[in-house]
């Protein structure tokens, strides 16, 4: 079996973020959310990955995967370019899977687990393709699936107005190459885009057998910048405490905090975990970080409290403020405005930020 994942999009939701990389690249508890897909995939016992990549953010994702050597796994890039829907993407890998099973995983996506056994059991049915399902609480708003009593996907319906189940499509799918046949026959859809839900209903319509898995433990969807924070969260849950910087004595620490190589915290500094800090930060003495925070590797923290946020990295956060819920890009500067008159917030604000002040 072969894995596809996918990393090309526009990253429009994620914006201002992804107007300088791949938001598949954004950092969830300091490690790239695509990351994420390719560890899945290899403890799944699947190192042939190919990666389908958009025009932009082509290099940045290349230059971080490399061959694949480096994660365990052996890289194949096909490009995409125009981000003409999922079946589209998955139609550019034809070539590369050939005539093997496959895995499609969405490259913004993370799964806590599932994998393995979604795939053991892919392998020991007849199946055309197998889908991975979650309960949701708004099922009016996703791609829904009904099922049989065997998990034997009978109908799937995009934003049903009466949905027959709670079960929406996550951002995982096992296929076998008769998935391709059926993206051929597709039509664009409303929104111009070659739907993969539609390649596969075809599939159920031409009685094809279609196995279902639902998520157990979380999946998260990372699209937008509460869905980042939101997966950071989850991912901190689980950390260990760990310590391969400098902690002055005088530092008030409690709960997990992880600190990477060469990062310092300062007499009077206060962090209270789950909270991940990258390599080379340095936390000073009044500052605060609270729970459910990553501070990306060359940061200063210095003044401000923080807490249940992202800091991708190459950060100076000096302003003596409080910055919560927060995701903050690559080189984000925040310092104080005391003293200068008149008084009142001074930005610099990119195309499409989000503030709430
Ligand atoms: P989406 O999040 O559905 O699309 P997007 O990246 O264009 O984002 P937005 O809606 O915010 O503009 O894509 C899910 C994943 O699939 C993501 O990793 C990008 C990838 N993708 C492709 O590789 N090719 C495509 O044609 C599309 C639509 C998505």
């Amino acid at each position: 079996m072969k894995g596809l994942i996918l990393a090309g999009g526009t990253g429009s939701r994620l914006r201002p973020i992804t107007h300088t990389g791949p938001k598949q690249l954004v950092p969830v508890a300091n490690k790239p959310v695509i990351q994420y897909g390719i560890e899945d995939l290899r403890e799944a016992g699947i190192t042939e990955i190919g990666i389908v990549l958009g025009d932009k953010g082509r290099e940045e994702i290349q230059s971080f995967l490399g061959d694949g050597s480096e994660f365990g796994v052996n890289i194949t890039y096909i490009i995409q370019g125009e981000p003409l829907g999922l079946a589209h993407a998955a139609a550019c890998a034809r070539d590369f899977v050939g005539d093997d099973d496959f895995v499609m995983y969405l490259g913004d996506n993370i799964f806590k687990r599932g994998l393995t056994e979604m795939v053991e059991r892919y392998e020991t049915g007849e199946y055309a393709a197998s889908i991975a399902l979650q309960h949701v609480d708004t099922p009016r708003q996703f791609g829904i699936a009904n099922v049989d009593g065997e998990r034997t996907v009978t109908e799937l319906i995009e934003k049903p107005d009466e949905p027959p189940t709670d079960l929406a499509l996550v951002g995982v799918y096992l296929f076998s190459s008769a998935i391709f046949d059926a993206i051929d026959e597709l039509e664009p859809s409303w929104r111009g885009e070659l739907e993969i839900t539609d390649a596969i209903q075809s599939l159920i319509e031409d009685g094809h057998a279609i196995d279902s898995h639902v998520v157990d433990g979380w999946w998260k969807d990372t699209g937008k910048p509460e869905d980042i924070i939101g997966a950071n969260r989850l991912v901190l849950e689980d950390i260990e405490a760990t310590n391969d910087g400098e902690v002055h004595p005088e530092a008030d620490l409690t709960g997990r905090v992880d600190i990477g190589t060469g990062t310092t915290i300062k007499a009077g500094a206060v962090i209270r975990g789950p909270v991940r800090l990258g390599e080379n930060v340095t936390v000073g003495p009044d500052s605060y970080i609270g729970p459910y925070t990553a501070i990306g590797d060359d940061s200063t923290v210095g003044g401000p409290h923080i807490e249940n946020s992202v800091v991708v990295g190459k950060s100076e956060l000096t302003a003596d403020t409080r910055l919560v819920d927060c995701l903050l890009g690559r080189g984000a500067n925040i310092a104080s405005a005391d003293g200068l008159l008149p008084e009142g917030n001074r930005l610099v604000v990119g195309e499409n930020s989000n503030l709430k002040l």
